[in-house]
């Protein structure tokens, strides 16, 4: 017997997990609305053309790949940090950003480094959130339970939330989406946000901000706005932010977590406690995508290239949910909730049983929790997938 023997199977995992069945599923008019990609108007991962340019740029004058810094490529966190409070903000002087694989490392780079500085703390995630974040902080070693977020048939219950808020305890992290609220769709309005920011002020709690799908909802800057009621309010923020989605380069890893401390000697040492989690965890990050968003971020040609292609995408996903919506219309269960939610996903309220029903009869892949993407349905799939909800009502 080895220590091995022991290992018990893991279960699937419930996103990436989907993709694996999908892709093993040998029906040809099968249709993935399981993961958060976003696919083009013919179902492919779109290349932008800012990408493209940045791309034939970059290997035009291929440089030498030696080791990035173990906080990523200057020039990346530089322009993130700008993205993260806009380009002016002073705010930028007391604040530190430090390259992420992705968002899910931006967000383990920041659970890591919190449970180094509060191992007691608790860690709050909206009810539901995305599935990885309970993983994710569990396995960072945290105590995770939940704060009131949607209520079926209602949508946001934003009372609750409110009241679960001002009833954690301090120091508490409280995991916010800060727009595109994966899986539900339904975000705060900046009221809201005000609101919340100044139960976190009050109670001394610490905002862990995941931005995500930035550029998904109402526009970049909209789209920020939960930093901005933060940020005004001197609270401690962490804000973990990603282009995978917003710029397509999900295999490339590029995503930032910007912490924000008290004062830019605040700053220097929380940039150095950073540096020690990254290096502990891959040593330093790769070069090749950054390198293309650093170069789409901060060239001005590029950059508006990259903002005209980002409202394309959001354009085609709300034409997409009219669509369904148009499909779905007449059944026994009002499905106009569907326009009324906002990024990538819809929360169906579909039953498990359902999504199961979708998949197994219909090869229509949704996440059990009853999440589906529509940025990855277009004019060929959306009357199959209007078709097989109307089948599992
Ligand atoms: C999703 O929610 O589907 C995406 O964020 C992809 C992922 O890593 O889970």
């Amino acid at each position: 017997m080895t220590v091995f023997a022991a290992v018990r199977l893991a279960p699937r995992d419930p996103i990436l997990g989907m993709t694996e069945a999908f892709n093993a599923d040998i029906r040809p008019d099968k249709v993935n609305l399981g993961v958060g990609v976003y696919l083009d108007a013919s179902a492919r991962v779109p290349i932008l053309e800012c990408v493209r340019a940045a791309s034939d740029r970059l290997a035009a004058e291929l440089k030498p790949c030696s080791y990035l810094p173990i906080d990523g490529l200057p020039s990346y966190d530089r322009a993130v940090k700008e993205l993260v409070f806009g380009p002016e903000s002073a705010l930028r002087e007391r604040a530190v950003t430090v390259q992420g694989l992705g968002g899910t490392g931006a967000l383990r780079i920041g659970a890591e480094f919190l449970r180094g500085l509060n191992p007691d703390a608790r860690v709050l995630i909206s009810d539901p959130s995305w599935e990885n974040h309970l993983a994710l902080f569990s396995r960072s070693g945290f105590q995770v339970s939940s704060y009131r977020y949607y209520k079926p048939g209602v949508g946001l219950d934003f009372a609750g939330m409110l009241d679960d808020l001002r009833a954690a305890a301090q120091s508490t992290i409280v995991v916010l989406h800060a727009c595109c609220h994966n899986p539900t769709g339904y975000d705060l309005s900046a009221e809201q946000w005000a609101q919340v920011a100044e139960v976190v002020r009050e109670r001394e709690l610490v905002p862990f901000l995941d931005m995500a799908y930035q550029g998904f909802g109402a526009g970049i800057e909209a789209d920020g706005r939960a930093v901005a009621e933060f940020s005004q309010r001197d609270v401690p923020l962490l804000v973990a932010n990603s282009f995978s989605k917003s710029m397509s380069l999900y295999g490339e890893r590029v995503g930032g977590l910007t912490v924000l401390g008290k004062d830019a000697d605040e700053a220097a040492r929380l940039a150095s406690q950073l540096k020690v989690c990254v290096r502990t965890l891959y040593s330093n990050p790769p070069t090749h995508g950054a390198s293309i968003a650093a170069m789409v971020l901060t060239d001005p040609g590029l950059r508006q290239l990259w903002e005209s292609e980002l409202s394309g995408m959001r354009d085609r996903i709300k034409l997409m949910r009219q669509a369904l919506a148009a499909r779905l219309q007449g059944l026994s269960r009002d499905f106009s909730f569907v326009t009324a939610q906002v990024g990538m996903f819809s929360y169906t309220g579909l039953s498990l049983e359902q999504m199961g029903e979708l998949r197994e009869k219909w090869a229509v892949y949704g996440l059990d929790s009853g999440r589906i993407c529509v940025a990855a349905i277009n004019d060929q799939n959306v009357d199959r997938v209007a078709q097989a909800i109307a089948k599992v009502l």
